[in-house]
């Protein structure tokens, strides 16, 4: 079982102390004086821990030479975020593609960085032919392709996601209503013999997502499969947590004690597709938290985030990811990364936020319009969207003061100075009666809908 347990890449051990220091220098070796090297990276900094970080990538992104960068900077292990489903690999069936799939393996292997499998089977992203399908011939050509993508993968996967979302949401702990769940319950133990004997090195995992809270039904049904899995010596070696959190499913104080409960069992944790929607400080308190979770347990192996940056997120209006659009790390990247380097790391100099509590400008009217709605709130935040229209003339540039009381930690197709919000580059032409809008995020409740003063 080769592919369990590779080391962690170590760096440099930095040593403190006159004696080590001059026994390291007549061994040859450049050493310094400070206490252990924090990892500059969220690879190397998981790495010094015996962790992995990971991200979901999407293979037609890795052309594009900022996301690529950052794909390879940051992360040790990988994700396909769609290519290894099970509509893109058996589009046919019988007839297998696995020319994306490799893309981003090959990528991965080329780059030094191990592989987590996603997903052999799964209710969702099923080809046609399989919607349609139920009952024995089902269950015979989900085994089938079990066997046929895992065999192909055969001693690339590090870890295999076998079975992917089983459980029903809400309070029942019952399984979820599918073709698949229809061909009896005995499904997902029969997919995890399967992908044993097809690739016996891949560490196989049940993978889902509502499985963070310990007090919620599902995560106690989840927690129960992997009982019975080991109780009766159906293979399973992991549990893997998706740890999508937002405000219907937010960050719980019991995170801990799930990955610690499954980890008891006799498994592996990992968390497999970490994305946490807000903004700002409280969004880097959150991922602060999962890190040191996740630090806490020794069994849980490692983070991966669902994406490299906001844009690229399956949820991307939540921007619930460690880079921006423009691929800056936020204040949750920096929070992960002094997390990982057991809290010790210095951040970054930032300026002195000297946000001087100007009256709000007051703009020539006329020129254009701007009208703000609330798309979606929560405790102690929202999401404001603002819709910028021209007036009668066209105009080459605009600015939108944010009034009545709004605070604002981050905003997006827009520049915030003060309380001002101006164009960025590619939206500040509008023709006469055209609209543009942008984002942000705001602090506290919402202010009520309508008209902000827009200028030109
Ligand atoms: C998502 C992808 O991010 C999207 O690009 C796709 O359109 C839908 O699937 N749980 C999972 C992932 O296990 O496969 C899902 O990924 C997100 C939820």
């Amino acid at each position: 079982m080769n592919h369990r347990t590779a080391p962690p890449r170590r760096r440099a051990a930095w040593v403190a102390g006159a004696v080590a220091v001059a026994t390291a220098l007549a061994g040859g070796v450049a050493m310094s004086t400070s206490a252990q090297a924090a990892g500059d990276t969220l690879q190397e900094a998981a790495a010094d821990q015996g962790r992995y970080f990971g991200t979901a990538i999407a293979g037609y992104k890795l052309q594009e030479s900022a996301y690529e960068t950052i794909a390879n900077r940051e992360f040790d292990m990988i994700t396909a975020e769609n290519e290894m489903k099970l509509d893109a690999t058996e589009p046919q069936q019988g007839q297998f593609n696995f020319s994306a799939g490799d893309q981003i393996a090959n990528w991965a292997t080329q780059n030094g960085k191990r592989l987590r499998g996603h997903t052999l089977a799964w209710h969702s992203q099923q080809p046609g032919w399989m919607q349609n399908m139920e009952g024995s011939q089902l269950r015979q050509a989900m085994l089938n392709h079990v066997t046929e993508v895992a065999s192909h993968y055969r001693g690339q996967i590090y870890a295999w996601d076998v079975v992917n979302e089983a459980f029903a949401d809400g309070g029942t702990g019952a399984r979820r209503d599918s073709n698949l769940q229809r061909t009896g319950n005995d499904w997902i133990e029969a997919a995890f013999r399967a992908a044993r004997a097809a690739d016996p090195n891949a560490k196989l995992c049940y993978n889902d997502y509502n499985i963070d809270n310990w007090s919620w039904a599902k995560t106690q049904a989840a927690y129960n499969l992997v009982r019975d899995f080991k109780e009766r010596g159906v293979p399973i070696d992991c549990i893997g947590l998706q740890s999508h959190f937002n405000s219907g499913s937010p960050y719980p104080s019991n995170y801990r004690t799930t990955l610690q409960s499954f980890a008891d069992l006799g498994v592996d944790v990992q968390i497999t597709e970490l994305d946490i929607e807000g903004s700002g400080q409280q969004q880097a308190d959150t991922y602060r938290k999962v890190v040191e979770d996740c630090l806490a347990v020794s069994r849980c192996e490692g983070i991966t985030v669902w994406g490299v940056r906001d844009s690229d997120s399956w949820r991307s209006q939540g921007t619930p990811l460690l880079f921006d659009g423009n691929g800056n790390k936020k204040e949750a990247y920096h929070a992960v990364l002094d997390a990982l380097n057991g809290g010790t790391s210095t951040p970054d100099p930032t300026e002195d936020p000297t946000e001087d509590p100007t009256e709000d400008p007051t703009f020539p009217a006329g020129d254009c319009s701007a009208d703000l709605r609330i798309v979606n709130s929560w405790q102690g935040g929202y999401q404001g969207e603002v819709a910028v229209t021209a007036g009668s003339s066209a105009i080459s540039g605009w600015s939108v003061a944010l009034s009545g009381g709004i605070s604002v930690s981050q905003v997006w197709n827009g520049t915030l100075s003060g309380s001002t919000v101006s164009n960025v580059s590619w939206n500040g032409n509008l023709g006469a009666g055209q609209s543009t809008s942008f984002g942000f995020i705001g602090n506290g409740s919402p202010p009520s809908a309508g008209s902000l003063a827009c200028g030109s």
